[in-house]
């Protein structure tokens, strides 16, 4: 049962690895809307009870953004709490070199459904003075082998310092940055980290420094092993 102190909250891209893993941490205490790719079928017995589904292509950015509002109307919500701009894709480029096809899609599912899903989500988080997050990659700063998703995770994060100096007072706005997380991303991504893998945080862990770093409403936030070495997955605010 959900009670008082209980938000509204939306995390885009929620049906698997670490939005998944945000999700089930937050779902016996709060209100939550999370989307994805694939169909409502598909993901029926993966998510947590209790927990509304929306299928939001990000492949086409406005409609999108569309789709999740018409997913918060029918739900009758007209604020929201939070909302963690999540979704992502990513693809190796060996050569430095990615195709045509895959900017294309990074570009759209990483910065232009963000940015189209932010402005539709702004008056609804203005009415709670709550909290758009940006997830975004320590990627962010460059990274070999994946040019594009550097690209569309630096775009993030310039559009994140200019929405919470724009919003400011209205709406706070955030990015945190993950670093390497056990998901399926990198085999989608036809990406092998190899023994590097077993380095990597597991995505309970990053979905438990992003939700503090989400209650801290601070921005920029690198969540990585240095965090979690120092107990960041254990500590902080609680959303
Ligand atoms: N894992 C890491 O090492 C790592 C590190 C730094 C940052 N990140 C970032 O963290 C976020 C989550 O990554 P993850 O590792 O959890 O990846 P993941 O396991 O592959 O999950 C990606 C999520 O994004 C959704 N998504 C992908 N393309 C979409 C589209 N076109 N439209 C709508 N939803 C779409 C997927 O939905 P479907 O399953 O329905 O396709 C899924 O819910 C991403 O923004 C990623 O860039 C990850």
């Amino acid at each position: 049962m959900i009670g008082a102190g209980s938000r509204r909250i939306v995390i885009t891209g929620g049906n698997a690895g670490i939005g998944l893993a945000l999700a089930k941490k937050l779902a016996d205490r709060h209100h939550l809307l999370i989307t994805g790719r694939k169909s409502p079928a598909d993901v029926a017995r993966i998510i947590p009870g209790g927990v509304r589904y929306v299928l939001a292509d990000q492949g086409d950015p406005e409609a999108s953004a569309r789709a999740l509002a018409d997913g918060m109307g029918d739900l009758g919500w007209d604020r929201i709490d939070n909302a963690v701009l999540n979704a992502g894709v990513g693809f190796a480029a060996p050569d430095g070199f990615d195709a045509t096809d895959a900017i294309r899609q990074t570009l759209d599912t990483n910065l232009a459904a963000a940015i189209a899903q932010a402005r539709m989500l702004y008056p609804f988080l203005e009415k709670s003075r709550g909290t758009l997050t940006f997830v975004g990659s320590v990627a962010h700063r460059g990274s070999a082998a994946i040019p594009a998703y550097a690209a569309s995770k630096a775009g993030l994060h310039g559009l994140a310092r200019a929405l919470r100096s724009e919003w400011a007072g209205r709406v706070a706005v955030q990015i945190l940055h993950p670093g390497p997380t056990r998901t399926d991303m990198h085999e989608k991504a036809g990406y092998d980290p190899g023994r590097m893998r077993a380095l990597f945080l597991d995505a309970d862990d990053t979905a438990k420094m992003m939700a503090a770093a989400i209650a801290s409403r601070r921005s920029p936030v690198t969540v990585s092993w240095l965090r979690y070495l120092v107990g960041g997955a254990f500590t902080g605010r609680r959303l």
